[in-house]
């Protein structure tokens, strides 16, 4: 018999005895970390405290083992839900906790998002499209890739104008495909397919071979308008420019009107405006004449208008182009147009 089952030895003891150290152990382990080492101490495979007991119970004399083994059963059950218990409780309450720690504390300051802004070339052309789209133009911006009838047969560019000279045009691999060298193209594609009375605004890049340079690049971009309708003279055109040109530069410009020469216009001309720096009076941006050249415009060509299948004698039209660049470099005082295009967020940032 083992040393410990000396006279007054009581199983029952030691079963009261570890209740009420397990409630000690459970009452001061305050997390789930503590609260499974508990658990390894009563329940562990290996020392476990209630299987060393029940291993124990084999010795117990007789009359005290029915006693002893509900005793120890009631032990375990005990010790078993408390455990359960409290593990529960602590969990739910780390989890609760662990919550609050990353709860997004809405008093911090915000991440300023990075805002994008429009480029001046597109609030240009934004401009521009708002001015004729309240005069009831339609607004196209027709194709980059043009063929040589849009770009300049049917624009009645004879074919040995210069403006069709390699040097100028970029041309493409396939045949008769070319970049368009000016917007001019949209005149005869809108034209074509809608019958007049019609009017269209239309904006986009155009490309011609020529050096980069601070007031020239290969790729820009114009405008291009017209407007084909009966009776129409030069005073409607001289009219609809001086108000285009008035809202986009606004105050109160002076115009001249002076002759030039287009293949697609007849009469053609140029429209200046007074300088926008020195009102008129001479200085460094006007060349001292006090005129800024604003665009190209004239009378649709007859031929032009025949080349659509609409009788000159019926109809008639004014058309104008004006390069977008050069207005956005004006408004916004910028002297080189490499700028338009070198993307600098330092610069884009100011518009
Ligand atoms: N297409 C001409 C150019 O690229 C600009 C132009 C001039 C367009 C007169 C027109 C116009 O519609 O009537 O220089």
């Amino acid at each position: 018999m083992p040393a410990f089952f000396v006279a007054g030895y009581d199983m029952l003891d030691e079963i009261t005895k570890a209740g009420a150290d397990f409630d000690r152990s459970l009452e001061g382990s305050a997390d789930t970390r503590a609260l499974d080492a508990v658990r390894v101490t009563y329940f562990g495979r290996k020392g476990g405290l209630i299987p060393a007991l029940f291993s124990k119970l084999k010795d117990v004399p007789k009359e005290q083992k029915k006693e002893a083994g509900e005793a120890l059963n009631r032990l375990r059950d005990r010790i078993q839900a408390a455990l359960d218990e409290k593990s529960a409780r602590l969990a739910a309450e780390e989890l609760t906790r662990k919550d609050a720690r990353e709860t997004i504390d809405v008093t911090l300051p915000g991440r300023r998002p990075q805002l994008g802004s429009l480029h001046p070339i597109t609030l240009v052309r934004q401009q521009m499209e708002a001015i004729f789209r309240e005069m009831g133009y339609s607004v196209d911006p027709g194709p980059e890739i043009e063929s040589d009838r849009y770009n300049f047969e049917a624009l009645n560019f004879t074919p040995d104008h210069p403006a069709r000279d390699t040097q100028d045009t970029f041309f493409t691999d396939v045949e008769g495909l070319l970049l368009r060298t000016h917007t001019s193209n949209v005149q005869i594609r809108a034209m074509e397919q809608w019958p007049p009375p019609v009017k269209v605004i239309s904006c986009g890049r155009v490309y011609r071979r020529d050096e980069i340079t601070m007031r020239r690049s290969p790729m820009f971009h114009q405008a291009e308008g017209f407007l084909v309708d009966k009776g129409i003279h030069i005073g409607h055109m001289r009219a609809t420019l001086e108000h285009f040109v008035t809202k986009l530069f606004g105050g109160t410009p002076k115009f001249r009107l002076r002759p030039s020469f287009f293949p697609f216009t007849e009469p053609s001309a140029e429209l200046d405006m007074s300088c926008l720096f020195c009102k008129g009076n001479g200085c460094g941006t006007c060349s001292q004449t006090g005129w800024m050249e604003i665009l190209g415009c004239g009378m649709i060509h007859p031929q032009v208008l025949r080349n659509v299948k609409i009788d000159p004698e019926e109809w008639s039209g004014f058309a104008f182009g004006m390069g977008i660049d050069r207005v956005a470099m004006l408004k916004y005082g910028i002297p080189n147009i490499r700028t338009l295009f070198e993307n600098d967020l330092r610069v884009l940032q100011q518009f």
